[in-house]
């Protein structure tokens, strides 16, 4: 995140002496991504950051994996899942690669334990209810609609004011807004959906006192993704002053700009985010199609390259009509299998002017497999929903336990 942001005390100039009053000196550390060579920020602290006095194993929610296989698009009733209360631990798998993690979790009014993730940048979309992230940069508040993207290394926790239901994009690498919404130097650029201002980062310093103090630690290893209980010897919101480009921020989907069309507009218009590997996307409420003989909902299409999934957040998902689809469903949609509106959707939409729909998108570049909660919550009847009828009817298999007929109305 190109845009420079100095909160508290700082020095005139960087890595030289900063002290107070009584002398003492404050540790200066840059939090750097990709070894030096792109953002960064400097951070002064009264303690010392790297100073443990303990590790201990952290046992992490179940982050097993099945493969999408036999291949079928999914619906799962995120919804119907029950999670742990806390924003952190109370997580479960929906869906992951070996790039991104969505995870999914209806929090309690506890804050969460210290956290930080050492994988990979966090996006945490807030489905709804509202709170505060305290964070090593200070605090940032969010509420329904938010983005809250955290980067990776970030000590941070929780603390919802009211139950909070969150869909946390855990990437294996950076988030960020796509390179072409930039100029050269980073800048967002005019037909970006959004800038700057629309981003929200920490206003003021935040520090708390105390000694050993526990953070949990989620990394990785050759086994795969591990938790680490790392004790600190003085609290890590210890921090008097930083700036710099990278720290936490919010963007709220009721800032984003649509992009609309005299024909139906591609997915990648409605694109918020990028990490390695996965692009985010939002369909908003918006104007639709002004061609006489528009075709407002999408055309069928093949991600051949790609895994699609769609978060149902709000308003009336006009394309998905007739499918069991509704808010707080993911659709998972395969790469190298097409799809598209149900067929009744299409004559229905002929003349819309106006969508309400809110949905959150994530397109995968490699397969996503089903985590243990998304296969907790998994509609068996979805991948027929098209046809009309699944396998039971023309004499193949029933063994995803899924009725026969279904409606498309
Ligand atoms: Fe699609």
């Amino acid at each position: 995140m190109a845009y420079y942001r100095a909160l508290g005390r700082l020095p005139r100039q960087r890595h030289t002496q900063l002290r107070d009053d009584d002398g003492h000196l404050f540790r200066e550390e840059l939090m750097g991504e990709e070894g030096f060579s792109s953002d960064s920020s400097l951070l002064y602290r009264r303690g010392v950051p790297s100073a443990i006095t303990d590790s201990q194993v952290w046992e992490l929610p179940d982050q097993s994996r099945t493969p999408n296989h036999p291949l079928k698009p999914r619906h799962l009733r995120l919804h119907d899942l029950d999670t742990g209360a806390c924003p952190v631990e109370g997580r479960r798998l929906v869906l992951g690669n070996n790039d991104v993690r969505i995870a999914y979790v209806v929090t309690g009014t506890d804050p969460s334990p210290l956290y930080r993730n050492a994988i990979g940048d966090e996006c945490v979309f807030v489905e709804t209810g509202s709170g505060v992230v305290e964070t090593v940069f200070g605090v940032v508040p969010y509420r329904a609609g938010d983005y809250v993207v955290v980067p990776r290394a970030t000590d941070h926790r929780w603390v919802p004011a009211e139950a909070s239901r969150l869909y946390a994009i855990e990437a294996n690498s950076h988030i960020h807004p796509p390179k072409r919404y930039l100029s050269k130097y980073g800048q967002l650029l005019e037909h970006a959906p959004y800038c700057e201002r629309d981003l929200h980062g920490p206003d003021e310093t935040f520090e708390v006192e105390g000694t050993d103090v526990e953070v949990l630690v989620k990394h990785r290893t050759s086994a795969g993704i591990v938790g680490t209980r790392l004790t600190y010897a003085t609290h890590p919101f210890d921090v008097v002053g930083w700036d710099g480009c990278l720290y936490p921020y919010t963007f709220n989907i009721e800032d984003y700009m649509p992009i609309t069309g005299k024909v139906h507009q591609p997915p990648p218009v409605h694109q918020v985010f990028e990490g390695w590997n996965f692009v985010v996307c939002n369909f908003l409420p918006r104007k639709v199609d002004y061609h006489e003989l528009a075709i407002p909902v999408p055309y069928y299409h093949s991600n051949v390259d790609s895994d699609e999934v769609m978060f149902y957040v709000g308003g009336d998902y006009e394309a998905r009509k007739g499918s069991g689809i509704g808010i707080g469903s993911i659709s998972l949609h395969p790469g190298g299998h097409a799809h598209g509106p149900q067929p009744s959707a299409i004559e229905a939409s002929l003349g819309v002017q106006y969508f309400e729909e809110s949905a959150v998108m994530v397109d995968t570049f490699a397969p996503l497999e089903l985590g243990e909660g998304g296969r907790a919550v998994e509609d068996p009847a979805y991948a027929w929903t098209w046809a009309g009828r699944g396998p039971a009817a023309s004499g193949g298999s029933t063994d995803d336990g899924g009725p026969a007929v279904y409606s498309n109305s």
